[in-house]
């Protein structure tokens, strides 16, 4: 029996994903790019698993073409989440379908997402509806991107719009996916397009995606004040490996760095703190990352540490006092032999984190299905739901089994302790 702290019927349980990584056939400045890197990128040779590396050396893994076609089957996926315990699913707007060229926006498409939201109203699904995950109209990149403050009000635009069209559907906005991960991969680590690598616009382009976000609060707002609006902010959990006031000091910095810069900068502009849980970082002296022995690694090559999920929601719920979402958290775990316990883990230390006073009032597992893992193709295996891309058929996983359970044993905790 597990103990009562998730918040009875109100807590949001659920799945994420995002247009690009599971809709197929968009176009949009990945379409572009995937097109022109995905024989440079089958060619890289490491950090890759033995299963994958038949299919981390095909280029056709690196380009997103029909992927899992969600925008089709969004209906057989919904019913699969209800059917796993969820009553919440995260997921975003592809803005490049609703808006294709500059001002003029398709009223089919709009059309598609609001009959999405209606479904998810319809079997009880609550919609977490985000308003950019990574990817730009052409258009938009044609007139500079990100890295033109004077573009962040064509986003505010498309925003309003939205507002306007599906508002009557959606409690909860998410404006921007991961600031601070899209200007450094884009513009400083050269990994995704436009793929430079300038500190300059690292810097500009994070601070126009906040100052989108902050516009993009208030103008929300300023349409209907019961929303419940946020941005979803990656940030690692950093600890020390060895106790000695160096160690502590590099922390600190990273804390302010990773953690804190984003958040202080739009914390009048949050209703919640969407926060994506991914990443451990282990400080020894300047190397932030120690691998341990004792380390477990997801297929992605990444520590997984589930324990540290309730003290990273202690840390941020300290210092902002504001209800927390987690919008995602998963692993890459092809065999699934590693996510039942993961998630086990994790829901188990934010229990303890809610019982040490933490509000936190959703838990988002990414992803409801495998997915396109941006630079890295498809290989990576997200999913609580097994996708096969020949044939499109879908098959929840065993540790979508133990989410369920969990779910429920967590829900009748709570319900017997609140009545
Ligand atoms: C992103 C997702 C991505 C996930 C796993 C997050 O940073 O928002 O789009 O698939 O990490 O890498």
């Amino acid at each position: 029996m597990k103990t009562g702290t998730f918040n009875g019927k109100d807590f949001l349980w659920g799945s994420a994903t995002a247009a690009h990584q599971v809709e197929g056939n968009t176009i949009n400045d990945w379409t572009e790019w995937e097109k022109a890197n995905a024989h440079r990128l089958a060619s890289r040779r490491f950090g890759i698993p033995e299963h994958a590396v038949g299919q981390a050396q095909d280029a056709g893994n690196y380009q997103s073409g029909n992927g899992a076609q969600h925008y089709d089957y969004y209906k057989q996926d919904l019913d699969l989440a209800k059917q796993l315990g969820h009553n919440a699913y995260r997921f975003s707007i592809e803005w490049s379908r609703v808006e294709p060229a500059a001002g003029h926006f398709d009223t089919e498409q709009i059309a598609h997402y609001r009959e999405k939201l209606q479904y998810m109203r319809q079997i009880g699904l609550e919609p977490v509806v985000t308003l950019w995950h990574f990817t730009s109209p052409l258009w938009f990149v044609a007139r500079g991107g990100w890295l033109n403050k004077q573009n962040v009000s064509l986003f505010v635009d498309y925003v309003c719009r939205m507002e306007h069209e599906l508002g009557d559907l959606v409690k909860y906005w998410i404006t921007i996916n991961e600031p601070r991960v899209y200007s450094t991969m884009a513009y400083l680590h050269a990994e995704w397009p436009p793929a430079s690598h300038s500190l300059i616009s690292t810097w500009r382009t994070l601070h126009n995606l906040l100052l989108a976000h902050k516009i993009s609060y208030k103008v929300l707002k300023a349409a209907n004040s019961n929303y419940l609006v946020s941005f979803s902010h990656n940030a690692p959990y950093n600890v020390v490996h060895k106790h000695n006031i160096f160690n502590k000091l590099v922390v600190w910095v990273l804390n302010h760095f990773l953690v804190y810069y984003e958040l202080d900068r739009v914390k009048n502009h949050l209703d919640y703190i969407g926060l994506n849980f991914y990443f451990t970082n282990v400080v020894t002296g300047l190397k932030f990352n120690k691998s341990l022995s004792t380390d477990l690694l997801s297929d992605l090559g990444w520590r997984v540490a589930p324990q540290n999920i309730g003290p990273m929601l202690e840390l941020v719920y300290a210092r902002y006092k504001k209800p927390i979402i987690i919008t995602e958290n998963g692993i890459a775990d092809a065999k699934d032999s590693l996510r039942s316990w993961f998630i086990t883990q994790t829901l188990e230390s934010c229990s303890k984190a809610m019982q040490n006073g933490v509000n936190l009032i959703g838990y988002l597992h990414w992803s409801l299905i495998d997915n396109f893992e941006w630079a890295y193709g498809f290989w990576p295996r997200f999913g609580l739901i097994e996708v096969d891309y020949q044939t499109l058929q879908r098959k929840p996983r065993p540790s979508a089994l133990t989410y369920k359970s969990l779910i429920e044993q967590y829900s009748q905790a709570s319900t017997s302790t609140t009545s």
